[in-house]
């Protein structure tokens, strides 16, 4: 996967242009709420005319017109029996088509995604559910196969949404609700938290990276493999500067909230950083990842995204922290 290089980060990019990515689904699940879009957006400008049309003939129609537009009969109608009846077809097929958004066939991938102020903790699982590697901002999904997440949240109510490829879900503390995603084509998805949860609400968002099969397959199978205890610092080839880092890392107390798996480094109430070095962006999907941005966010995180829960460095040298940048884009 390349590196952005643009210097807009790829959820803004993934998330603007024409048509809104609502409307713009590239998958089942989304097509789905699409096509309830795209019906309730005909149905509510139909009866806008019709609303305009009566306001019309009430205005300036002749008296005859005007007597019948108050009748009780039209009243009937128009004001108890067609709006309760159209309601009523609505929401049963709304309902319905909920329903295929949830229900699990047993082929799916499966993961789980937890909410946290403001990043999102990402995991895939196995058939019963059980942590085979963890993540965190980036999901990466196989095309055409549908994936289950689990969706749970750590302190308030999140809402997690990828427009292009399915629903939205509420993630409520103490309850896990599900929701199926499915891309028919490779790509990168931007998602957003879509239920004001604090201060950096608009800044929590994520991407999702769909893959060929096989190439899934692969970065599945190397993921896999990465769990496995590794020699400090976690990633060759190593030079000095990374190794410097590696140091720092363990100096600074950046291990008493991050973890990398295979080392020392457990520290679970931050994101994940075993695979910061390849992933796509910084701080929860809103700046692209490279060596600048990881030494701005490592110094200073409060001023790019304040109220986060990570401490401004500002103690740290220049060399300091490209150093522990170094070591950050090691890990793949
Ligand atoms: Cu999390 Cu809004």
């Amino acid at each position: 996967m390349s590196q952005p290089t643009s210097s807009r980060s790829n959820l803004a990019e993934a998330l603007s242009g024409w048509p809104p990515p609502v409307l713009d689904p590239h998958g089942p699940f989304s097509n789905t709420v699409t096509s309830l879009t795209w019906v309730l957006i005909a149905l509510v400008t139909l009866i806008f005319a019709l609303v305009c049309a009566a306001l019309w003939v009430a205005l300036y129609g002749s008296d005859t017109l005007r007597a019948r537009l108050g009748g009780e009969g039209v009243v009937k109608w128009f004001g108890l029996v067609v709006p309760a009846g159209v309601l009523f077809l609505l929401l049963a097929w709304g309902l319905t088509l909920a329903a295929g958004l949830t229900t699990i066939q047993g082929d799916e991938l499966r993961m789980r995604v937890s909410g946290n102020i403001y990043w999102w903790r990402v995991s895939y699982l196995d058939a019963a559910g059980k942590e085979l590697h963890a993540d965190a901002n980036e999901l990466h999904i196989p095309v055409g196969r549908p994936v289950v997440i689990d969706m749970v949240s750590e302190d308030v109510i999140h809402s997690f949404w990828v427009p292009k490829l399915g629903g939205k879900m509420d993630m409520i503390p103490g309850r896990t609700n599900r929701l199926k995603l499915q891309a028919d084509r490779a790509g990168v998805y931007g998602g957003q938290c879509a239920e004001f949860c604090g201060g950096a609400h608009s800044l929590m968002g994520f991407v999702v990276v769909a893959h060929e099969p096989e190439d899934w397959q692969r970065w599945n199978a190397a993921r896999l493999a990465r769990q496995q205890p590794q020699p400090a610092p976690a990633a060759a080839p190593v030079d000095d500067e990374v190794l410097r880092g590696s140091r720092l890392f363990g100096e600074a107390g950046c291990a008493a909230c991050h973890r990398i798996a295979g080392t020392s480094a457990q520290g679970l109430s931050g994101p994940d950083l075993t695979h910061i070095g390849s992933r796509q962006s910084l701080g929860a999907g809103i700046l692209p990842n490279h060596r600048g941005t990881l030494i701005g966010w490592i110094g200073d995180s409060q001023s790019i995204k304040p109220n986060n829960r990570m401490p401004a460095y500002r103690s740290l040298q220049a060399a300091e922290l490209h150093a522990l940048a170094a070591y950050m884009e090691s890990l793949k």
